[in-house]
């Protein structure tokens, strides 16, 4: 290039600035525009004054990368500083204390107290594509002012310049693919989850449980931070579990949800088939409840069995740090067991502390075990064993078993969202003791000791590998109108794999129904009285409990293969790696109801979808608008 260039006509004689750091500076500044043109149309849609900003500042860090490489000069490279500096300022501003104007981001539950865990949670929490035009920004001004602060110099006219800005230019590039990738993917802003017309259908939020003259039981739970065992946890009435609510079959049950939480909470009644505006889904159901607000929901207890409740907004985060417990609904007739208690599994939170249940010689145990969370990436099940006496599995989900034979030590799969309701009668000396024998990671063999039951020795853990309990094949057969027909309305698959990418605005591992991550993913819709047939079918090496709110699922087939023994009534489906279930249920609760998986990362990764009745609208929504995040 020749001394004489247009670009360096400004610099004084035959002085001129190098280019070896004003080309990187430009890409970056490139980068930062291409990225703030990429979330255009989502602001625009958002906040129109903000879709216009960002598109003015998209084109004039262009143009001035653009005049800064065939122009360079002073007051370039001050215009594209001082632009870099104030966008810096704006983003920090946005993502701390928040813009005095316009909406503002999710409400973010930072927990832990890792300052830099904290950071990283405030940083990227919806903004990956802030942080990286952040960045890309700062690398131009600090280009920049070196190159200022060097002035123009005499040099000769050669291309030594490339050697540098040729490797610079290859992550730069890379930064902003990936700013521009998050931009255009963002966290949504309203998604509203109705397939019917708000002006035709049915708004869900009128089905709600009809007055009635039930026994009534009323509870309040307030959610609130409280220190349980020296940890920060978000608690229900100060407990981690939250105090179990124990109700017969035939009551009301009236809950009242006080939020004194820092963040927006609900509460949904896991696997209860209750009206659909009672489930307590943040921005489908209803809005997420602000702190200092309250919510009552209601529902009569009409069937018995072993549930549990828990946050479903943020749920990724609010139910590791403590929004759950039991919810248990006795049957109306007597049962016969002499001790009826519930062991809470999962909460790695808890310390490493046995639950002690008093139990007499010859007393028939009802022992409900929950599990209420485990947070692998794989999804592995925890893996219970009852050692010290012989004991059937009586239900699944809260449904009871037909004919349940006797076990001895087997090994329980059972994962997040799951019960199984154990009965066995205690011996005549010693303890019983529920194990998880999940196999860990180094010299420990024993994850956890759930609880023992009795007193006397503590009966020894069985060595060798045990069997597994196979849902599949046990108790006896009996009619199951929904697992028999022969003829289904409505027949979905949903099969689940995963991959790395972009997704709200963040990388995630993400989670997909037939290729799609929640709210894109396929919506099953029915009508009142279709016998809706799903098979699941898991793609991945994990292990994946699909849940379905407000119905109750018939298992037919695992891989093909018919259940042979006791039909079985679940609402959270174990499907194993590379396994397929073939389930299917009655579509007697209209509403719009999600199904996901209940590993809650793998939700939040996008491992949701609806189950939605033709007709029904809801008048809430999900996104950074109202706040409302289910996963
Ligand atoms: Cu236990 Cu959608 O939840
Ligand atoms: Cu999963």
């Amino acid at each position: 290039m020749s001394q004489r260039t247009r670009g360096d006509h400004l610099a004084a004689g035959s002085t001129r600035y190098g280019r070896g750091l004003i080309v990187p500076a430009a890409l970056s500044t490139l980068g930062a525009a291409a990225i703030h043109l990429s979330v255009v149309p989502d602001h625009l849609s958002e906040y129109l004054p903000f879709g216009v900003l960002f598109l003015v500042t998209g084109a004039i860090q262009a143009a001035l990368a653009v005049i800064a490489i065939v122009r360079p000069h002073r007051i370039v490279f001050v215009a594209v500083i001082g632009v870099a500096v104030g966008c810096m300022a704006v983003w920090t501003v946005s993502r701390t204390v928040g813009l005095p104007f316009g909406p503002n981001e999710k409400d973010i539950a930072v927990q832990g107290s890792d300052p830099l865990v904290v950071l990283l949670e405030v940083l990227t929490s919806s903004g990956l594509a802030g942080v990286i035009t952040s960045l890309l920004e700062l690398v131009s001004v600090l280009l920049l002012g070196v190159v200022l602060w060097r002035g123009p110099r005499a040099r000769k006219s050669s291309r030594r310049w490339l050697a540098g800005t040729i490797p610079a230019a290859v992550p730069i590039a890379f930064a902003a693919f990936v700013g521009v990738e998050a931009g255009l993917n963002p966290l949504p802003y309203a998604v509203n989850m109705s397939t019917a017309d708000s002006r035709t259908g049915t708004p869900m939020s009128i089905l709600v449980e009809a007055p009635g003259t039930q026994p009534l039981r009323s509870f309040v739970l307030t959610a609130e931070v409280a220190d349980v065992n020296g940890r920060h946890a978000w608690t229900y009435n100060g407990v981690v579990p939250g105090p179990e609510l124990r109700v017969k079959q035939g009551e009301r049950v009236r809950v009242t949800l006080v939020n004194h939480l820092p963040a927006p909470t609900t509460i949904h009644w896991h696997g209860y088939p209750l009206p659909n505006a009672e489930d307590g889904v943040a921005g489908l159901t209803q809005d997420a409840v602000k702190p200092g607000n309250s919510y009552t929901y209601e529902f009569v207890a009409t069937i018995p069995g072993t549930y549990w409740y828990h946050a479903h907004q943020d749920t990724e985060h609010q139910v590791p740090m403590g929004l759950y417990g039991a919810l248990v609904v006795e049957p109306s007739e007597a049962t016969g067991y002499d001790v009826d208690r519930t062991v809470i599994i999962g909460d790695a939170d808890l310390p490493d502390a046995s639950q002690h249940i008093v139990a007499a010689p010859g007393q028939r145990v009802h022992l409900r075990v929950i599990s209420a969370y485990g947070e692998d990436m794989t999804g592995d099940p925890e893996v219970l064993t009852v050692v010290g006496a012989p004991y059937q599995v009586v239900a699944i989900d809260g449904h009871d078993l037909n004919g349940p034979g006797q076990l001895g030590p087997e090994r329980i799969m059972i994962d997040t969202g799951q019960r199984y309701d154990l009965a066995f009668t205690m011996p005549p000396s010693g303890q019983v003791r529920l194990v998880d024998t999940r196999k860990q990671t180094g010299s420990r063999l024993i994850r956890r000791e759930w609880a023992d039951l009795g007193s006397g020795p503590l009966p020894a853990l069985p060595q060798g590998r045990l069997p597994v309990f196979d849902l599949t094949h046990y108790g006896a057969p009996a009619p199951d109108l929904v697992a028999d027909a022969s003829n289904f309305d409505v027949s979905a698959t949903l099969a689940i794999s995963n991959q790395v990418g972009i997704r709200y605005g963040s990388y995630q591992f993400v989670h997909m129904f037939n290729g799609r991550s929640f709210p894109d993913t396929p919506v099953i819709l029915v009508h009142v009285g279709d016998l809706v047939r799903l098979q699941l079918v898991n793609l991945t090496d994990e292990y994946h409990p699909i849940h379905l709110h407000g119905h109750i699922m018939s298992v037919i087939a695992r891989n093909g293969r018919r259940i042979e023994g006791s039909p079985v009534h679940l609402d959270s489906i174990l499907v194993g790696p590379h396994e397929t279930w073939t389930v299917a249920f009655l579509a007697d609760n209209p509403g719009l109801w999600m199904i996901h998986c209940h590993i809650l990362v793998h939700a939040a990764y996008g491992l949701s979808a609806m189950v939605s009745y033709v007709g029904i609208w809801t008048p809430y929504s999900i996104g950074t608008k109202s706040g409302n995040f289910p996963e």
